[in-house]
């Protein structure tokens, strides 16, 4: 138990070196010897304190006269996070920071961090009421993140941020090529599993679980993906031996759920990431969708010509990278990773993409724009200048904001799609 905090301590010390916590518990495993007995506790510290890290760090700050090393502040986030937001008993919590802390630094520091959790616990209302009056400690973001939020979305931007300190829910996408919704439902019942059906092939399991005791997991029964991303085929309007493109594919979420449309749809998979083209072919296989017309290849979707055989397509599915500024309940890390001065970057690219990919569309067809993002640079705002520049495009879904912007909900992450239809 003592040695998750340990390891926890180091997972956040990488995250805040600049690594995505998938690296940071890669590393761990390696060079710390992170195993399975500790993985739950070491990632529920790490994610917690990723998610309330703004209080947290804001709380240490006002607690500490002299701001300690960056180790001990680890210590002193994850000890907080266990206090306010677990069930753990306090005394414990804080008996086990007290013996980390000497692992971690010099034996001195045990009475330092002692002082500070027992002080925290005995004015605990009074320090809270305080990083209530802080915005960044409010709401769990940078400054820089609330005041645009504020900006764009003046009518729903508390609820944005309350949504987005939130546990992500645990969704699945039944593969109804192997089974009926109501089928698996059955399955998960058996297995004494809560569920809630949210649509279609969407069902959210209100207790998170490994893949490995999911019933049918290995055998392609079902993945994990969330409700939003699970609406891409609604808008592809897909139909049998349709030419379909789908230009930022990895790791195959959206890929895979096109093809347990059965539409029998001739499909190109492309990603410029051929680590991350790995995991199509290895779902495609585990959820046993290979056809003999499926394509993976990698390739930079913006030079066309290395990849483009000259005929155009039907449906393009354009995921495209973004800041994921939608998704960062299920990814807290980037709050911590994204800089402002990335967006640009990104807009650059995915106008890039956009304006590469339109002329491979046959008339008549249709372009679908996917991002996690709810930044409206990259979303409505990018589809708007797209919109002026090929005056041969219609979007078809914007008659109301919300056809497109998919507010972020118990049961959905913060989405946006938008369906450009060519004349
Ligand atoms: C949002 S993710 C795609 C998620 C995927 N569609 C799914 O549903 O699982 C974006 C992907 O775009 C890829 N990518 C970024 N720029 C690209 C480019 N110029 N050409 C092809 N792929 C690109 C990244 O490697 C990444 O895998």
């Amino acid at each position: 138990m003592e040695d998750n905090q340990r390891l926890a301590v180091w997972v956040l010390w990488y995250v805040f070196q600049g690594k995505n916590v998938d690296q940071a518990l890669l590393l761990a495993e390696k060079e710390l010897k992170l195993s399975q007995v500790n993985l739950g506790a070491v990632k529920d510290y790490t994610y917690g304190v990723l998610r309330y890290g703004w209080q947290l760090k804001y709380l240490v700050k006002k607690l500490c006269k002299k701001y300690p090393t960056q180790l001990i502040e680890n210590l002193l986030l994850i000890a907080l996070y266990q206090l306010l937001y677990t069930h753990d008993d306090s005394f414990t919590i804080v008996s086990q920071a007290v013996n980390t802390a000497a692992k971690l630094d010099h034996i001195a520091v045990k009475g330092f961090v002692n002082a500070v959790l027992r002080t925290f616990l005995r004015e605990k209302d009074g320090f809270l009421q305080l990083a209530r009056n802080n915005e960044e400690a409010l709401y769990n973001h940078p400054q820089w993140w609330i005041n645009k939020i504020k900006k764009q979305y003046p009518l729903i931007w508390k609820e944005i941020f309350n949504e987005a300190q939130c546990r992500a829910p645990f969704t699945l996408r039944v593969n109804t090529q192997q089974c009926r919704v109501e089928e698996y439902l059955k399955k998960l019942s058996e297995a004494n599993c809560d569920v809630v059906w949210v649509n279609k092939e969407a069902v959210v399991l209100s207790t998170p679980c490994s893949v490995e005791k999911l019933p049918g997991f290995d055998v392609g029964m079902v993945s994990i993906q969330d409700a939003s991303a699970q609406l891409a085929p609604d808008y592809m309007d897909l139909f049998s031996e349709a030419r379909v493109v789908d230009a930022c594919a990895a790791p195959g979420g959206k890929t895979c759920h096109l093809l347990e449309q059965g539409q029998s749809i001739q499909l190109l998979a492309l990603d410029k990431s051929e680590e991350r083209l790995q995991r199509i072919r290895d779902n495609v296989k585990r959820l046993r969708l290979t056809s003999p017309t499926l394509g993976i290849t990698v390739a930079d979707a913006r030079d066309v010509n290395s990849w483009w055989d000259g005929v155009q397509f039907d449906r393009i599915l354009l995921d495209a990278p973004c800041t994921g500024s939608g998704v960062v309940r299920r990814h807290p890390d980037i709050k911590w990773l994204r800089r402002e001065s990335d967006i640009h970057q990104l807009v650059a690219e995915q106008e890039a993409l956009l304006n590469n990919l339109w002329p491979l569309l046959k008339p008549q067809g249709k372009l679908v724009y996917v991002t996690c993002s709810i930044f409206k640079e990259e979303t409505s705002e990018q589809i708007q200048k797209f919109l002026k520049k090929h005056t041969d495009a219609k979007q078809l879904n914007s008659g109301s904001e919300q056809e497109s912007f998919i507010k972020p909900d118990s049961f959905h992450d913060g989405f946006y799609y938008a369906v450009c239809q060519k004349n």
